[in-house]
């Protein structure tokens, strides 16, 4: 067993495309090893009964729902997230203020213990040109701290951003503000689909609190030693 403290900071992308394929994986970790994501395609799935399932086990769970809609709606959604058990769930900054305040506000009121709330700013798949298409006229550097800055005011935890984002971010907004970081590979793992990436020690020296981490994991032959050696390397880079 690779217990790694209070703490773990690598939270596991479920990216499976079905709920027994996720249970199975699932099964061979411990609790307290690392934290576990289930997102749009899972949830779509399999819906709350994996959840539930996964909380009942004791492991911790981020829904990656990344709700955004009007107040009353995401402040609904954050309401049944947080019934469920979720550790940590997410909106959309670019909702605007109202709509993460109306978030917190529900989160602050539900009888539940309160999940963590994050922002998503700027999808790391969107160019200058995507968002001067949408009418956004500043770099996808300048929106993310535009957005994060808004999140922050509306009480949010924190948010989801690039590890490369991540030291400038915490000098910022204070080490207090959640940075969730995905893009990470140990030296030498494959680089998949993912293009700018850092290694688990380096996120977490620039400020990453939590690494959102997949295929390193899932896809590895032996996902339990590929987790400890993560945990190892954030370990000996926080020591
Ligand atoms: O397998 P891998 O480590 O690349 O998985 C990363 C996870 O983080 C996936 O669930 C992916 O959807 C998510 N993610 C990301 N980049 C973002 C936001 C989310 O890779 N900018």
């Amino acid at each position: 067993m690779n217990k790694t403290s209070d703490n773990p900071r690598v939270i596991v992308a479920l990216d499976f495309p079905d709920g027994e394929q996720a249970r199975q994986f699932v099964a061979r970790l411990t609790p307290g090893t690392c934290r576990l994501k289930i997102g749009k395609e899972l949830f779509t799935r399999e819906g709350p009964t994996l959840v539930r399932a996964f909380v009942e086990q004791g492991h911790d769970v981020f829904l990656d729902l990344k709700f955004h809609d009007i107040p009353n709606t995401v402040a609904q959604a954050c309401s049944a997230a947080a019934s469920l058990g979720a550790w940590m769930i997410n909106v959309h900054t670019s909702g605007g203020l109202k709509m993460m305040a109306a978030a917190r506000e529900a989160l602050d009121a539900s009888a539940d213990q309160r999940p963590l709330l994050i922002g998503v700013t700027v999808l790391t798949s969107m160019s200058a040109e995507d968002l001067r298409e949408t009418g956004i006229d500043v770099t996808p550097e300048q929106q993310v701290l535009r957005l994060a800055a808004l999140a922050q005011k509306a009480g949010l935890d924190g948010v989801v951003c690039s590890p490369r984002e991540a030291s400038v971010l915490r000098d910022r907004f204070g080490s207090g503000f959640t940075l969730v970081t995905p893009g990470v590979r140990p030296q030498g793992a494959a680089l998949d689909d993912q293009t700018r990436v850092m290694t688990p020690g380096a996120a977490v020296r620039d400020g990453a609190h939590y690494l959102v981490i997949g295929r390193p994991v899932t896809r590895a032959a032996d996902p339990v030693a590929a987790l400890a050696a993560i945990n190892a390397e954030i370990q000996a880079a926080i020591a």
